[in-house]
This record gives structure tokens, sequence and C-alpha cells, in this order.
């Protein structure tokens, strides 16, 4: 009888110790391959305690780093300082990074890392945490169009995120910037699932950022198409929803990212329905997948550095006058 081969577990840094923080507390805590090795945050937070116990906090990632060897830095900071972390956590460690989304805020914070790509080695090691693409409704949907090429090419979207940031005021600026800069990103990577993304053909921001409306065009099956994304803060509570239109066979594919539910119709007939048992919250049934394949041998390439980097170009394009 062969003895079971022993991995010793991935040794991960938590950096910001925020709202989304618990989420990944919570999945990693499932996890019998990693151990928590610390967290950072500037603020007082209180002890985090992970499996009963409570790992060395610290103020700030260099001193952090000074003391700790991490397998994996997650940053989960305010957006603002993604950039700027991710290449602290590249050029004074070895790990792998995963940033929460977005990858960075603007095109600058993207150039400066893809510059770091000879000495860091970017594309292997930093990761961008796009959730929405791991969230079981999308999966369902990407999985049963693709079970069915009979359909035809999508060849409209709409998409409307909601989030009830509105009742944070000027905190939620500070931390997601605004609502394009944090749902955009979220929207266009759950529709890499679907399409490929090929520019942002127009973009109007409204109610000082809280609100934005845009359109992108795409290819699905070798035709162009048009996605329309709404996204605002201006309310009191989340609703998520996309609707796919496979306009050359009649199929309406409606998902609700809320929920985690789905349905695929054609006229008055339903072709196929989604639902979930209600026991996994939102943001786990999102974090769980998206761990399993980050820590997987093959992580998949819509955390990778190069779909960040296009989803990044197409969120902060500047559409040319029309
Ligand atoms: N809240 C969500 O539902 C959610 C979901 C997915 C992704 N995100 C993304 O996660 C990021 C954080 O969001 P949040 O909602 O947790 O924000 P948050 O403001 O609740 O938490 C951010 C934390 O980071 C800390 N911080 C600030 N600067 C730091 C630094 N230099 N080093 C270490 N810690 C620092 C803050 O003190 C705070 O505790 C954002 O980029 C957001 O887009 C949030």
């Amino acid at each position: 009888m062969t003895n079971p081969v022993h991995v010793e577990p991935k040794r991960v840094g938590l950096v910001g110790v925020g709202i989304i923080a618990d989420t990944h507390l919570a999945v990693l805590a499932e996890r019998p391959d990693v151990e928590l090795d610390f967290t950072v945050d500037p603020r007082a937070v209180g002890p985090v305690v992970f499996r009963g116990a409570t790992p060395p906090h610290y103020g700030g990632l260099a001193h952090a780093l000074d003391e700790h060897r991490p397998d994996l830095v997650v940053l989960a900071t305010p957006t603002e300082t993604h950039a700027e972390l991710a290449a602290m956590a590249l050029l004074r460690s070895t790990a792998r990074v995963l940033v929460e989304k977005p990858l960075v805020h603007d095109l600058v914070g993207l150039a400066m890392l893809r510059e770091l790509d000879g000495k860091a080695d970017v594309r292997a090691r930093v990761f961008t945490a796009h959730h929405f693409a791991f969230s079981p409704e999308v999966d369902w949907a990407a999985e049963l169009l693709a079970t069915h090429p009979d359909w035809g090419p999508v060849t409209a979207i709409t998409s409307a995120f909601y989030d009830p940031y509105v009742l944070r005021g000027p905190e939620a600026f500070s931390s997601y910037v605004s609502s394009w800069t944090d749902s955009g990103v979220n929207q266009l990577s759950m529709l890499t699932r679907f399409v490929d993304l090929t520019e942002l053909t127009s973009l109007r921001q409204a109610d000082g950022g809280a609100s934005a409306w845009c359109t992108v065009g795409f290819r699905s099956r070798g035709e162009a198409g048009s996605a329309r994304l709404l996204s605002s803060w201006l309310t009191g509570s989340s609703s998520k929803e996309s609707s796919l239109v496979l306009g050359r066979s009649g199929v309406e594919v409606w998902i609700d990212h809320t929920a985690m539910t789905g349905f695929a119709a054609r006229g008055d007939e339903l072709l196929a329905a989604f639902g979930n048992d209600g026991r996994t919250p939102r943001k786990v049934a999102h974090y769980r997948p998206l761990y399993a394949s980050l820590l997987s041998d093959r992580p998949d390439p819509v955390l990778g550095f190069d779909a960040a980097a296009t989803i990044t170009a197409i969120h902060h394009a500047v559409p040319e006058a029309r």
C-alpha cells in the first residue's frame, strides 16, 4: 500500500479586511489545502478568527511581506489601491496574487503592471476575482448555449445591475469609484462566458457616477451583436438580471443573478429552467468555484491577466463620437 502524498497547504495572506473579505475567509476556511498566514489592514479591525485561531495582523503589506513567505496574496482593498498593492506583492514576494475586481481603476495601472512582466512574471502570477463569471446561473446558461448550436448566435443582450450603495454615500465612491467601475467589470466579465466582446460603443455616466448606461459590441458564432448595460446605486436593494436574445431562432435566455435562477423560452414554449436549493449565499456561490479554479492546476482563463487586460481595455475605452 502506498502512503498518500502529503501536500503542504498553501499559505494565504489576506490584504483588506472589509466587506468582501468575509466571503474570501468563509470560502478559504472550507478548503483543507489552504491556511491563513496573515492579514493586513491599516484600519483598526477586530481580530480575524480563522478556524479558531487568529493569524498575525499587520498595518501594511510591506511589513507583512518582510515577515512571511505566502504562496498567495489576496487583495480585497479599495479599487484604487489594487495596482499599487499588486505591484508590491509581485516585487516583494514570489506569491501568486488574486486581486479583487476590477484589476485596476485606470489604464495607467494596467500599463504599470504590464511593464512589470519582464521582472515579475505578471502573466503567470496575477489573477483577477471576476466572480460573476462563476455564478451558478451564468454557468448554467453558458452550458445551455454551448449544447445548443442550433439556436444560432446571441444577437442582443440587455443587463441591469443595481446595488444599494446610495445608502453608503461617499464611502461607496471611495471603495468602488463609480457604478461603471464596479458593476461594469462584473457585467463585462460575466458576458465573456457567452460572447467575444469587441469594443465599447457608447458610455454615459449619470448621477455623479452612481449610474451608467453603455453599449458594447460583441461577436457570437461569427456574427456581430450588441449589448446594453445599465448599472446604478440608486436603490435600497440589490437586483441584477440579464437577458440574452438569440434572434435567428427566437430563443431568449433570462438570468436572474440575484436569485441565481434562469430560464430559456421560445415564444410560449419553456425550453429549460434553472433554480437552486436556496442554501448557498450568493457570494459564497461565486467564490467557491472561483477558488476551486484558482487553486487547481489550470485556473480558468477568465481569472488570468490577459482576460483582465482585455476587459480593462474595453471597460476604459473612450468611445468615438458618433
Ligand atoms: N463588497 C462586495 O460585495 C464586493 C464584491 C466583489 C468585489 N468587491 C471588490 O473588493 C474590493 C473591496 O471591496 P469591499 O466592499 O470589501 O470594500 P471595504 O471598503 O469594505 O473594504 C476594504 C478594506 O481595505 C482596507 N484597506 C484600505 N487600504 C488598504 C491598504 N493599503 N492595505 C490594506 N488594507 C487596506 C480598508 O481599511 C477596508 O477595511 C473592491 O475593489 C470591490 O470592487 C467587493
